[in-house]
């Protein structure tokens, strides 16, 4: 049997013309994230949303010249600014006005009951690793049925994807014929991130109008089962992405991750801000990296104290207490894993387990 590689992939694909500038596809660099399984073949083509829709020949004639290869079973390739990513970019000058936001929720969320948005208003601060315990404690639990609690995982930072470092994901994900692509499990939880199929360094280069288009992919293109939480760790900022979230995903509530200093408030305050308009419900604020513990148990408290407070009080929202600066938990994310999977016992894992709790009551309340 003959095995297909990227570069008789690229081999294939030499000649056809980006619709617009006549030059060869491949020489424009809009090809990203060749996935080969089995067979089974995928990619990205990264185009502005104005020119997708003169791309859809491109994207047929892709997948016809990669299906004729010897080798290869199906071919999946995907524009990340396909038409199902709306064109928020646009002025909307000539539309009549925003359709009301339920007609255009994707139809994912027939299968998803409740979305947590792990958000913060800027990097650094801790969110992803806070997202992906949150999570994994969360597929620990039991509910009324004493059936575990079924979680998805989803890495909304396409610039800067951090699942699979802390999953330790090295595989790309599984594609099939009805061009689904299939999440990765990890410690019971259904879990994606552009970075299983963009390397780093490509994510980086993305632009606001792919990002938003290659977000909503994630969410219509994967093949995600039926869940009682779909966990997302945002990117930081209030930008284009997240208001593509707030207007597209039906977000059940947030968590606002912050720092104690009183200096970094007002990043989360606009974090805050624009859940507020958009009458997302706040969970609460969790700080971060609130103490370390000092040689004799006692707390220090090297980035101040007080910020989480603060932030809780002047925007009323629950504050959900700290979590310490913690050695256990950069060893469980330099091991890959969760840390309530890797030091069950520690204070950080504590931290969690009470964490998934709150929420789980939360969305109770929350959901219909
Ligand atoms: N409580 C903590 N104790 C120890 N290290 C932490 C803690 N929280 C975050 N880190 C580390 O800080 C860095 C940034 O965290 P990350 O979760 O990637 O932040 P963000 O997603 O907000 O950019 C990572 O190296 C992470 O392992
Ligand atoms: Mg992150």
């Amino acid at each position: 049997m003959s095995t297909i590689d990227e570069k008789k992939i690229i081999e294939a694909l030499s000649g056809l013309k980006h619709p617009q500038t006549g030059q060869d596809i491949i020489s424009e660099e809009i090809l990203q994230g060749i996935t080969i399984r089995d067979g089974n073949v995928g990619f990205l083509l990264a185009v502005h949303p104005d020119i997708a829709e003169a791309f859809e020949d491109v994207r047929l004639a892709c997948e016809e010249r990669i299906r004729a290869l010897p080798g290869v079973l199906s071919a999946t390739v995907v524009l990340t600014a396909h038409q199902s990513a709306p064109s928020l970019s646009s002025s909307g000058s000539s539309s009549k006005g925003k359709p009301p936001p339920d007609e255009t929720i994707p139809e994912v969320f027939n299968r998803i009951k409740s979305v947590i948005a792990v958000a913060s208003g800027k990097g650094g601060v801790g969110k992803s690793t806070v997202a992906v315990n949150l999570a994994a404690a969360l597929a620990q639990m039991q509910g009324e049925d004493g059936q575990s609690v079924k979680i998805g995982l989803l890495d909304a930072d396409i610039y800067g994807p951090s699942l699979p470092k802390l999953l330790n994901v090295t595989e790309n994900p599984e594609l099939d014929e009805t061009k689904k692509i299939y999440p990765i499990e990890r410690f019971s939880m259904q879990t994606m991130s552009i970075g299983y199929m963009v390397k780093e360094a490509q994510a980086m280069v993305w632009r606001g109008p792919m990002v938003q288009g290659a977000l909503l992919q994630m969410l219509n293109d994967v093949a995600w089962p039926e869940l009682d939480i779909l966990v997302l760790d945002l990117p930081p900022g209030t930008g284009d992405i997240q208001l593509t979230i707030a207007q597209k995903i039906p977000v059940t509530g947030a968590l606002v991750v912050t720092t104690p200093q009183k200096l970094a408030v007002a990043d989360v305050r606009r974090s805050i801000n624009m859940f507020d308009k958009t009458k997302t419900p706040i969970i609460g604020i969790l700080e971060n990296m609130a103490w370390m513990a000092g040689p004799n148990g006692e707390r220090l408290h090297p980035f101040g104290t007080g910020g989480g407070d603060m932030i809780a009080a002047e925007t009323l929202k629950p504050f959900l207490g700290g979590l310490p600066l913690d050695p256990t938990l950069q060893e469980a994310t330099d091991a890959g894993q969760p840390v309530v999977i890797y030091a069950p016992d520690s204070f950080a894992a504590e931290v969690f387990v009470k964490l998934a709790k709150t929420v789980n009551a939360a969305f109770k309340d929350l959901t219909p």
